[in-house]
């Protein structure tokens, strides 16, 4: 039995794609918790505001449910071409602690998702490249939707079975 963590950067259509991988997780006999992002309401991330002890965040909850999980299962719209803002910012926020937040990410298993306008390629392309770059294992297999799209049942299976 796997611990998942699904991340997802919007409270819509990304949420309930998220809760579905969970729910698919559960079936399969795995822990499964969503996060949801736009919940945290993060202030925007700059050095000036992380620096100053009355204005900087703790996110040290989600660090540890990070932590704790065996696999993540990122979940965002695409935006301009990109990920969307709060994804980016939550990162900016975990990274404060620069080592803490390697040590967290190398070698994880990540798996990308996304509901978005159009196909979603561009959002996964860059997930794909920020989860790389920090140390994860991101799985080659990744869950493209959008409004003309369904998500494929199979591909949310092979994903938690792949990552577990
Ligand atoms: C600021 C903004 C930029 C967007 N840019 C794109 C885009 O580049 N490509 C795309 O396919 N959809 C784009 N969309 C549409 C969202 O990806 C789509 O509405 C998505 O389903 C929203 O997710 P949510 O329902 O979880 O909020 C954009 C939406 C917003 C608000």
């Amino acid at each position: 039995m796997a611990k998942f963590l699904m991340i997802t950067a919007t409270s819509g259509t990304n949420l309930e794609l998220a809760e579905r991988f969970a729910g698919v997780a559960r079936e399969k006999g795995h822990d499964a918790d969503v996060v949801d992002l736009v919940e945290m309401e993060l202030p925007m991330f700059t050095v000036a505001r992380s620096s100053d002890p009355e204005q900087t965040v703790d996110v040290s909850e989600l660090t540890q449910q990070m932590i704790e999980a065996d696999a993540w299962i990122v979940v965002a719209p695409e935006y301009n071409g990109s990920m969307p803002p709060t994804l980016n910012n939550a990162i900016a926020w975990l990274s404060g602690d620069w080592q803490n937040f390697r040590t967290m990410c190398t070698g994880k298993p990540v798996g990308l998702a996304t509901h978005s306008g159009g196909g979603g390629a561009h959002v996964i392309m860059a997930m794909r490249q920020m989860f790389s770059f920090i140390g994860a294992d991101v799985m080659g297999r990744a869950l493209t939707s959008g409004r003309n799209k369904e998500a494929n049942p199979e591909t949310i299976e092979a994903m938690i079975d792949n990552l577990a």
